[in-house]
């Protein structure tokens, strides 16, 4: 077990600086303007739920530097997604750091935060 624990860290190590050199906006986590244009275009398909997006989520959630996971950004959310979608629906309602207790949304019902949490953490298709 300990072998292959180190030699799990040795491929980690090298995976890495295999992305320090590659420079890719996906690889290295940071996003680049394709990402961000992406996350300012995004709305939920169901329109009440667009309308309280935009009115709270969008303005951390789509934009550079605010420290919040990018919408549909997949290597901000895989971390968070491996902890399950119960518990970020926990966080999101309940806050977690500079993640404010509903994303500022008063009238999100605990469906809405489910359903905003699970658009925003899935990739570039919906
Ligand atoms: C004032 C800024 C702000 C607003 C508004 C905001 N968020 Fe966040 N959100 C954050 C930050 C910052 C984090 C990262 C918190 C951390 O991990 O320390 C975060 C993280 C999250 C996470 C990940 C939680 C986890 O378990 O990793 C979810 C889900 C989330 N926000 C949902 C929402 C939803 C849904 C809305 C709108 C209803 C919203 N947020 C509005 C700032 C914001």
């Amino acid at each position: 077990m300990r072998l292959r624990g180190e030699r799990m860290r040795t491929i980690l190590g090298m995976a890495v600086v295999a992305m320090g050199l590659c420079g890719c906006s996906a690889s290295t986590g940071e996003p680049g303007a394709a990402d961000l244009q992406r996350a300012q275009a995004a709305r939920p398909s169901d329109p009440q739920l667009a309308e309280r997006y935009e009115r709270s989520c969008m303005a951390c959630h789509a934009v550079a530097a605010s420290g919040a996971p990018l919408t549909g950004f997949t290597p901000h959310w895989q971390r968070r997604l491996a902890q399950g979608m119960d518990q970020m629906v926990k966080h999101a309602a309940e806050g977690l750091n500079a993640m404010p207790a509903r994303g500022q949304c008063n009238d999100c019902s605990p469906d809405d935060l489910r359903a905003l949490t699970r658009f925003m953490s899935a990739g570039a298709a919906q």
